[in-house]
């Protein structure tokens, strides 16, 4: 750029002949827009030219397990022409992407079986729920038509229950004081001189100032005090006239905000995986499998195909699978192993022992939820809360509201989400038991509504559903075993989640399936 030409005057010639996309990656490249964020590393679809132009053929693959990351495996290769054959042994792909729906019918494997009656239009996505902005699982809504809106995951009016304090809080009230002591502290310290060691004078006007706006505290002349603001919410909100709305009472003394505990859970939302906004598939999350599975052929699909060994040959792999009531094997090039590792750890298998053991080292993680249909939407029309997260210390843990069907006559709740040990006590009860328990906490926050509007539900014990049998793992990143199962055992390759650093999220089985996909066809491609 000559220098008599102003960025101003180029950035404007470079909006007209580029539009605005070219104008926002020219003020990314001069540091003036955020650059591009990049969701995963660039993925080259195989395509059917590769084959064609290189006089080569497709080859056979059996892909192991429907979840999204054989999904996606398939949906990719099948993009150039691979034959391939999916064997998934429930009775519905998606694998833990699973939305209950009225009808749905599970039976767990301690042999409990529900059947869930919620009315049309209400579901549990009882497995994933939330997507982030920047994940690639949005990528693939966009690329299958697959509708999104967004998912409400902080939410201001939702609710912060602490037993101990007996009533809850509105996160808005919460933030307000925790903030605002936060700030009182951290001003007087600054202004007394505590931080001279590491602040310029001009460093401490700068920090008071911030923490002046931050907290919504007094300034210099009223000692930084933190007195309270609107930000707490109103009793009743302003109104006509001279009506200046009635404050929330309040705030209680510093010491007895701390000791109220309300700030524990506020660090969630500022997770770069947890952060608004976030989004859900319109009808529920099974929407991502069905376009996949769409697009790439019901007839390539074998459910409730119960995968009983894998030998890897020669030439090629053989797969045995059971399907109703007959053991059949399918001979393919190459195989895609896309089951959860402690599962496949335990169908026999000629990979060797190093593979063996390396599937047997990813620890798993129980959850479970609850979903609770009501015939009324309380919490809207009551408590004026429209989707987003109560946070409690019961072993609930979680209550979501839905982000979905605002106004309307029903709702689902999502009575608990939770993990590890809680997530196991409410997974060794029947589900009669399961839901007592749950409705008997969220009484407490929300009132006998939550009990007498309840018209059904539904709970799923993540680590004692069949084929499953976890939530996700903790993968040994790093490791010797880790970093084998990256590599092709002979003719199969591995995918899911747990071979990515985003396990729990669908965006690691989807980025762990492409790198999946890129490997095996550039190994077809060298040949
Ligand atoms: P899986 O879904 O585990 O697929 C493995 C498949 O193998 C299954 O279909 C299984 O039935 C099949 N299988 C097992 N054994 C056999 C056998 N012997 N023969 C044949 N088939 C077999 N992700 C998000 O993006 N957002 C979220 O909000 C989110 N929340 C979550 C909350 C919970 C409670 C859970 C459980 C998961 C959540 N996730 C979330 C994570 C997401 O569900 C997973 O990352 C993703 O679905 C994993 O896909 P996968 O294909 O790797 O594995
Ligand atoms: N990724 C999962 C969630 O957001 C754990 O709930």
């Amino acid at each position: 750029m000559r220098e008599s030409v102003s960025r101003r005057r180029f950035l404007q010639s470079v909006g007209v002949s580029g539009g605005a996309g070219a104008l926002f990656a020219t003020m990314g490249a001069l540091g003036l827009a955020p650059a591009a964020a990049a969701p995963a590393p660039p993925f080259d679809p195989p395509r059917k030219s590769d084959f064609s132009l290189t006089g080569r053929s497709a080859k056979r693959v059996v892909i192991l397990g429907g979840g999204i990351a054989g999904l996606a495996a398939a949906y990719e290769l099948g993009k150039a022409g691979y034959d391939c054959t999916i064997l998934e042994a429930r009775g519905v792909a998606g694998g833990r992407n699973l939305t209950v729906r009225g009808g749905t019918t599970e039976t767990d494997l301690d042999g409990q079986t529900q059947r869930a009656s919620f009315s049309p239009g209400i579901y549990l996505n009882a497995g994933p729920a939330r997507i982030a902005q920047w994940m690639v699982t949005l990528d693939y809504c966009r690329e299958l038509g697959v509708p999104i809106e967004p998912f409400v995951n902080a939410n201001a009016d939702a609710l912060i229950y602490n037993e101990a304090n007996g009533k809850p809080v509105r996160y808005r009230t919460a933030k307000a004081d925790v903030y605002g002591y936060v700030s009182e502290l951290l001003a007087k310290a600054t202004d007394q001189g505590a931080l001279d060691g590491q602040l310029t004078a001009t460093d401490k006007e700068r920090v008071l100032s911030f923490l002046q706006s931050f907290g919504a505290i007094g300034g210099r002349t009223a000692g930084w005090e933190y007195q309270g603001t609107n930000r707490r919410g109103y009793a009743s909100y302003p109104g006509a006239g001279n009506d200046a709305g009635t404050p929330l009472d309040g705030p209680a003394a510093l010491a007895d905000v701390f000791a109220s505990n309300v700030g524990r859970y506020f660090s969630f939302e500022f997770g770069y995986d947890q952060a608004m906004m976030m989004f859900q598939p319109v009808g529920g999350m099974d929407r991502i499998p069905y376009a996949l599975s769409r697009a790439i052929g019901a007839g390539r699909i074998r459910l409730g195909a119960e995968i009983t060994a894998v030998t890897d040959k020669p030439d090629g792999v053989e797969v045995t699978y059971r399907r109703e009531g007959r053991t059949r094997t399918i001979e393919a090039d190459f195989c895609v192993a896309a089951l959860p590792p402690h599962l496949m750890a335990r169908i026999p298998h000629n990979l060797g022992t190093a593979v063996q053991s390396a599937l047997g080292s990813f620890p798993v993680t129980a959850s479970g939820k609850i979903g609770l249909e009501y015939a009324g939407r309380w919490w809207e029309n009551d408590l004026r809360i429209y989707g987003g997260i109560t946070e409690t210390d019961l072993d609930v843990s979680h209550i979501w509201y839905p982000s979905t069907g605002f106004h309307a006559d029903r709702g689902l709740i999502v009575g608990y989400y939770n993990t590890g040990a809680n997530a196991r006590a409410y997974g060794s009860l029947t589900p009669e038991q399961r839901l007592l328990r749950a409705v008997e906490q969220g009484v407490k926050i929300h009132g006998e509504k939550y009990r007498s509007e309840l018209t059904h539900s539904f709970s799923i014990a993540w680590h004692r559903t069949r084929y499953l049998e976890g939530a996700w793992t903790s993968p040994p990143w790093g490791s010797a075993g880790y970093n084998l199962l990256l590599q092709p055992a002979g003719h199969v390759h591995f995918a899911g989640d747990w071979l990515s650093h985003e396990v729990a999220w669908q965006h690691g089985a989807f980025v762990s399936a492409r790198a999946a996909v890129t490997a095996l066809h550039q190994r077809v491609l060298a040949h």
